[in-house]
């Protein structure tokens, strides 16, 4: 990473100036899940899955610069985040995890608000009253009683599961730690496949518990290997290794990292869905997010595999070399993003060659790292 110091001096430095027009412009609010033609706009209200990635951002403003101004503005978005869970705003979802870690738990680690730690904690509470018994899965969306959504999870949750862990080692309370280890078992079991894709959802029977089947929201088709969600993988399994210290979670990040590098086009971001890497004849969209998000989770998971840490180092310098050259805005100047040709759901035609706000907070992450050697994740 040291090689690209100067290129990501540069980089930082359009993010930042971006983020500088962005807190001018958004003030107490979020920008949207997406940018629509290259421009975010406000969202109405604190909900969804993504809002935390702009704290998130600011708090990565405040580790480049020192600056107290991101300080302060990433602080004062726990006020909307208390204010959430209090309300019971758009509760129903897996993503407690992003929503919690990035805004409330980073600010109690940093500024030790006791109210960022209350919401992190009944944050944690709500996500282990989505555990389904039978499985030990935390269920990914909806209401506990639909029947559409009862015993399924997705791959994405590998990233939430951070707020149990922390959760338990805040409180002493054993139990969140022990629902995120049945959890990410069920995913190393099930949502990996033997041929080292993912599944994007699983479903297991919610009365036996037995595993069921594989279904996609966002790839393009139930069998298929889609980008972000291997990219989750990546990174899901590193981080739930760390917490855990168990070697068969290292092994299936190893896996999801060595399928995803076989599986990329010659600038080495990912179409949208790694099926299509075998045709970039298509004209399919690549997924700038699977990318960026791929960075981190090579980069953290080379520390833990002595004998290829040298290539996840190198791949993870490849890409973020070609994010910044052909995916970034510096020379976009006309876009509020950081980085443009992400695709959120091409299914459903959502947020398809754009920005898309965890597309910049993981780009962002991938700048720290290269830029702060030492910088230790907020997950
Ligand atoms: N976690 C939702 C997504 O990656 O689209």
């Amino acid at each position: 990473m040291t090689a690209i110091a100067d290129q990501t001096g540069t980089a930082v430095t359009a993010a930042l100036r971006t983020i500088d027009a962005n807190l001018a412009a958004f003030g107490d609010r979020y920008p949207g899940d997406t940018t629509e033609n290259g421009r975010y706009s406000p969202r109405p209200a604190n909900t969804g899955w993504t809002t935390s990635f702009w704290p998130g951002m600011l708090w990565l403003a405040h580790d480049l610069t020192g600056d107290d101004t991101y300080r302060k503005a990433a602080a004062a978005h726990v006020r909307g985040f208390t204010d959430r869970i209090d309300r019971g705003v758009d509760l129903d979802t897996h993503d407690l995890g992003f929503l919690y870690t990035l805004s409330c738990v980073t600010a109690w680690r940093r500024g030790r608000d006791p109210e960022a730690k209350r919401a992190a904690l009944a944050a944690a509470d709500h996500l282990l009253s989505r555990v389904l018994p039978s499985a030990g899965i935390i269920q990914a969306w909806g209401d506990l009683a639909d029947p559409r959504q009862q015993g399924r999870t997705i791959v994405d949750s590998l990233m939430n599961t951070p707020l149990l862990f922390w959760a338990s080692r805040t409180t002493g309370d054993p139990r969140y730690a022990a629902a995120a280890r049945r959890h990410t078992a069920q995913l190393r079991d099930h949502i990996l496949r033997p041929d080292d894709t993912t599944y994007h959802t699983f479903y297991w029977d919610p009365a036996t518990g037995e595993p069921l089947r594989g279904e996609t929201e966002q790839g393009s088709a139930d069998e298929s290997c889609w980008a972000r969600g291997q990219a989750w993988g990546i990174y899901g399994f590193t981080l739930n290794h760390q917490y855990t210290g168990d070697p068969t979670l290292l092994a299936a990040a190893v896996r999801c990292a060595d399928y995803f590098l076989a599986h990329l086009p010659a600038d080495g971001v990912a179409h949208w869905d790694l099926i299509f890497s075998k045709d970039p004849a298509t004209g399919e969209e690549r997924d700038s997010s699977a990318a960026a998000i791929a960075v981190n989770g090579l980069l953290e998971l080379a520390a833990a595999v002595p004998n290829r840490a040298d290539r996840y180092r190198a791949e993870a310098g490849r890409i973020l070399r070609s994010l910044i050259d052909g995916y970034s805005t510096l020379t976009r100047p006309d876009s509020n993003a950081l980085l443009l040709h992400g695709v959120y759901d091409k299914p459903k035609d959502v947020g398809v060659d754009e920005g898309n706000l965890w597309g910049d907070y993981f780009y962002l992450e991938a700048l720290t790292r290269a830029t702060r050697p030492g910088w230790t994740h907020p997950w």
